[in-house]
């Protein structure tokens, strides 16, 4: 069965305990990673992670996805609402994919509202800080039994 997903964090996700702890939560990358790793693990899943601040680094590692993974989780930072880049290289990777932030886009600033993912996802999971990662697993594993 397919059980490989590669969960790759954008532009800023690296500082990600520096930013504002009432909209992310304080929690470090690497303590989400583990989180994420323990959602997968009881899933049946495995989870891989990349992360990068660079949008070119970010777009090669989408066309490479399909060598190691069976699915991706998304989560690009600001690049979301702009870097239209990164849908054709998700297009290129053939993976399902779901999209997911730890912060309620919806109700934040307008230009959050934009997702230059919004339909080549199989779903989005907004607002629900490190669960919605687990939401996001839960998804795929259903594309991955179906
Ligand atoms: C984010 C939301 C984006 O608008 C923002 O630029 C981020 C993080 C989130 O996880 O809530 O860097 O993707």
């Amino acid at each position: 069965m397919k059980n490989r997903v590669t969960v790759m964090h954008g532009i800023n996700l690296g500082a990600l305990d520096r930013r504002p702890s009432e909209i992310y939560g304080g929690l470090s990358l690497v303590r989400l990673e583990q989180q994420i790793g323990r959602f997968a693990r009881e899933l049946g899943l495995q989870a891989r992670f990349f992360q990068s601040d660079f949008e070119g680094e970010y777009v090669q590692e989408l066309h490479k996805a399909g060598d190691f993974s069976d699915g991706l989780i998304l989560n690009p930072g600001a690049w979301t609402h702009y870097a239209w880049a990164l849908r054709d290289a998700l297009e290129v990777s053939g993976l399902p994919c779901v999209e997911v932030h730890l912060s309620d886009v919806e109700h934040r600033e307008p230009f959050r509202r934009v997702s230059v993912l919004e339909g080549a996802c199989i779903a989005r999971v907004a607002g629900k800080g490190p669960d919605g990662y687990r939401d996001a697993l839960v998804h795929l594993k259903e594309t991955f039994t179906a």
